[in-house]
């Protein structure tokens, strides 16, 4: 049974001072479980402050998006260079940012890249939208986003990348996907990795599923075969309602031993 890896993304949630009663909160209330990876993705502005108080041994840091491009005259972005050292991981492709700000398939693979370049995880988000769920053509949307996202990517910087699977329609809305349809994604999802990267890449890939998880439905999807963890949003803005999530993530592998 692998190590679970639990995400909290805190959108554009949590002011400097927030963020950082926050962090204090979970190191202090967190138990370290070796078999629980934990992860918090503040806004960019308190990465800096963050950083220097947080224990690194007990949770890592992400950023919740970066731009591409080392350096230049590209006003308001930040670079994947510049969060090098700051941060373990980057999500690339959060629907929000396909979605509200336009990002396009080639944005996010350069992102992908980016983030390889500068030694940062990615954690490349794909999820079919409702529309594509109604006329059932998720399995399409995961390859094609796949595809995209992982082009130009070797196979040795492969080992680096976390897959999140966000049903775009699940996320915020409070609906989440059934669980028999996150192991169908899951499987199509390995499938397809196998298909560009080997079986072992296809197995041993990390692969997490977001989208209005709380507390209470947390071990449903905790259980489900092939699944390494979770992505939460809402949830993970409370540091009680967080820490309840990472225990059961520690549960769901001695249960599955
Ligand atoms: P919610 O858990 O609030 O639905 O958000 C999920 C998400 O977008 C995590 O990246």
């Amino acid at each position: 049974m692998g190590k679970k890896l639990i995400v909290g993304n805190w959108k554009m949630h949590l002011t400097m001072q927030e963020a950082s009663l926050y962090l204090h909160k979970l190191m202090k209330m967190i138990s370290s479980h070796r078999d629980v990876e934990t992860v918090v993705a503040p806004t960019i502005l308190t990465l800096q402050s963050l950083s220097l108080q947080v224990n690194r041994r007990l949770i890592k840091l992400a950023a919740q998006n970066c731009y591409w491009r080392d350096y230049g005259n590209y006003t308001g972005e930040v670079p994947a260079a510049h969060l090098r050292g700051l941060v373990d991981y980057v999500i690339v492709g959060h629907s929000e940012r396909r979605y509200v700000f336009q990002e396009r398939d080639r944005d996010i693979r350069l992102k992908v890249q980016a983030a390889l370049r500068n030694h940062l995880q990615p954690i490349l988000c794909i999820g079919e939208t409702l529309q594509e769920k109604t006329l059932g053509e998720t399995a399409d949307a995961l390859h094609d986003q796949l595809l995209s996202g992982l082009a130009n990517v070797t196979a040795d910087e492969f080992d680096r990348i976390v897959i999140a699977y966000e049903p775009v329609w699940a996320i915020g809305t409070g609906e989440s996907a059934n669980p028999a349809d996150v192991r169908r994604a899951i499987k199509t999802i390995r499938r397809q990795i196998q298909q560009l990267f080997g079986k072992k890449a296809s197995t041993e890939v990390r692969i997490l599923y977001g989208g209005s998880i709380t507390v209470e439905k947390a071990s449903d999807y905790l259980r489900i075969d092939g699944i390494d963890g979770l992505l939460i949003g809402g949830a993970s803005l409370d540091a009680y309602q967080f820490i309840d999530i990472i225990e059961k993530a520690h549960n769901s592998n001695r249960e599955g031993k």
